[in-house]
C-alpha cells in the first residue's frame, strides 16, 4: 500500500506540466482532506471530464463523458455520491440512484443547454407535432427529462434517434447537435434553439488557422460545435469518442475543440501526442472546486432532491437511453 505522501506524489507526477508547484502545495492537503472525507462518509466522487486535473486524478473515484458517469451511477452502490460536474449530472446520478444521498459542490454549477429549454416549452412543441417522440439530451433538468420518450448523450445520439424505428423526431435542446445527427440519419429531425456556450464560439475559421499554424495537425471537434465546425475537423465525438480516437489513431499532433480541462487531463496518458490547445473554459464547470469538494462532504451539501413522481417519468426515459448502449464517432 503505497503511503500518502507517495500517493500524492504519483499525482502531481500527472500533473506537473499544468499546476505549478506553489499551487499544488495547497492542493495536495485538501487532496487528503477530500481522501479522509470520502474514507468517513463512505462516499464516491464522480467526474467529468471537463473538471480540473487535481479533481480528474486527485479525488475522482470514476471519471467519463455523461455517458460513462450515468452508467456508473447507476452500477454504484455508494451511500453518497459528490457529483464534480454541472447540475443536471448530479440530476441524472439522483434518478439513477435514488437511495443515495447526491451531493453538488455549488448548485450554481448549471449549463447553457439545460437553461434554453423548459418542460412546458416541450409539452408545446408535443402539441405542435402530434405523435413524434421526443429525444431529449441528458444536458437539460429532470422536469424536462420528464417530458420526453427517450434521453441520448453526444457519444449515442444517432444510435438512439435510430433505435426509435420513425421517420421523425423531435431532438432537444441543442441545435448544433441536432444538425450534426441530421447529417447521420435518414430520420428528419424537428429542434430548438439551444446551444452550448463553449462549443459555439468554435468557428470553422478558428479551425482553418490552427491547421495553417499547426502542419499535421488532426482536429477533433466535440458535436456541440456548429456543423460548420465539424466539416472543419478529421473526427467528431463525445469526450469518451475523442479519448478512443487517440487511443486507436495515436496522432502526433492533436487540437480538441473543445473544453480547456479535456487536453490538461489527456496531456500525461498520450505522452507521445502534442496537444494543440485552442479551447473555451465552461464557467459551469469551473465552480467546482476542491475547496468546495471539502465543504460539500463536510457539510452534506448540497443534496439534490426531485419530486418523486416527476423523477419516475425522467428516470424511464433515462434508462430507455442505457438501454440503446453507446455508438463509435464518425
Ligand atoms: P460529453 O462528455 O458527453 O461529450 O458532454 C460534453 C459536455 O458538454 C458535457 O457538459
Ligand atoms: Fe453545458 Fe457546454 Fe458547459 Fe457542457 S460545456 S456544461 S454543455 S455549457
Amino acid at each position: 500500500m503505497p503511503t500518502t505522501i507517495a500517493k500524492l506524489d504519483e499525482i502531481y507526477d500527472r500533473v506537473k506540466s499544468q499546476i505549478p508547484a506553489v499551487e499544488w502545495a495547497v492542493m495536495a492537503p485538501l487532496i487528503e482532506r477530500i481522501w479522509e472525507l470520502k474514507a468517513e462518509k463512505k462516499a464516491v466522487i464522480l467526474a467529468h471530464n471537463y473538471q480540473t486535473p487535481e479533481i480528474y486524478y486527485g479525488v475522482a473515484d470514476f471519471t467519463g463523458d455523461s455517458l460513462a458517469l450515468a452508467q456508473q451511477a447507476a452500477k454504484s452502490s455508494a451511500e453518497v455520491i459528490v457529483m464534480a460536474g454541472v447540475h443536471f449530472m448530479a440530476e441524472t446520478t439522483k434518478l439513477l440512484c435514488p437511495e443515495a444521498k447526491v451531493l453538488i459542490p455549488d448548485a450554481k454549477a448549471g449549463c447553457s443547454l439545460a437553461e434554453s429549454i423548459t418542460g412546458a416549452d416541450v409539452r408545446k412543441l408535443r402539441a405542435q407535432y402530434p405523435g413524434v417522440p421526443v429525444v431529449t439530451y441528458v444536458n437539460t433538468s429532470a422536469e424536462v427529462k420528464a417530458e420526453s420518450d427517450i434521453c441520448c448523450t453526444s457519444g449515442n445520439a444517432t444510435k438512439v434517434v435510430e433505435s426509435l424505428g420513425v421517420d421523425r423526431v423531435i431532438f432537444i435542446p441543442d441545435q448544433y447537435l441536432a444538425a450534426n445527427v441530421a447529417r447521420e440519419t435518414k430520420v428528419e429531425i424537428i429542434t430548438h434553439p439551444g446551444s452550448c456556450m463553449v462549443h459555439e464560439q468554435f468557428t470553422p475559421d478558428d479551425l482553418r488557422e490552427i491547421r495553417a499554424n499547426y502542419p499535421g495537425v488532426t482536429l477533433v471537434a466535440h458535436p456541440e460545435c456548429p456543423p460548420e465546425v465539424c466539416d472543419e475537423a478529421d473526427m467528431s465525438g463525445s469526450t469518451a469518442g475523442m479519448v478512443e480516437f487517440l487511443k486507436r489513431e495515436r496522432p502526433a499532433r492533436v487540437a480538441l475543440i473543445t473544453e480547456c480541462s479535456m487536453s490538461d487531463n489527456l496531456v500525461s496518458q498520450f505522452p507521445q501526442t502534442e496537444f494543440v490547445r485552442p479551447c473555451n473554459l465552461c464557467p459551469h464547470m469551473k465552480r467546482i472546486t476542491l475547496q468546495k469538494i471539502v465543504r460539500s462532504l463536510e457539510t452534506m451539501q448540497v443534496p439534490v432532491e426531485i419530486d418523486p413522481a416527476l423523477a419516475a417519468r425522467a428516470r424511464t426515459a433515462v434508462e430507455r437511453m442505457l438501454a440503446v448502449g453507446r455508438q463509435e464517432g464518425k
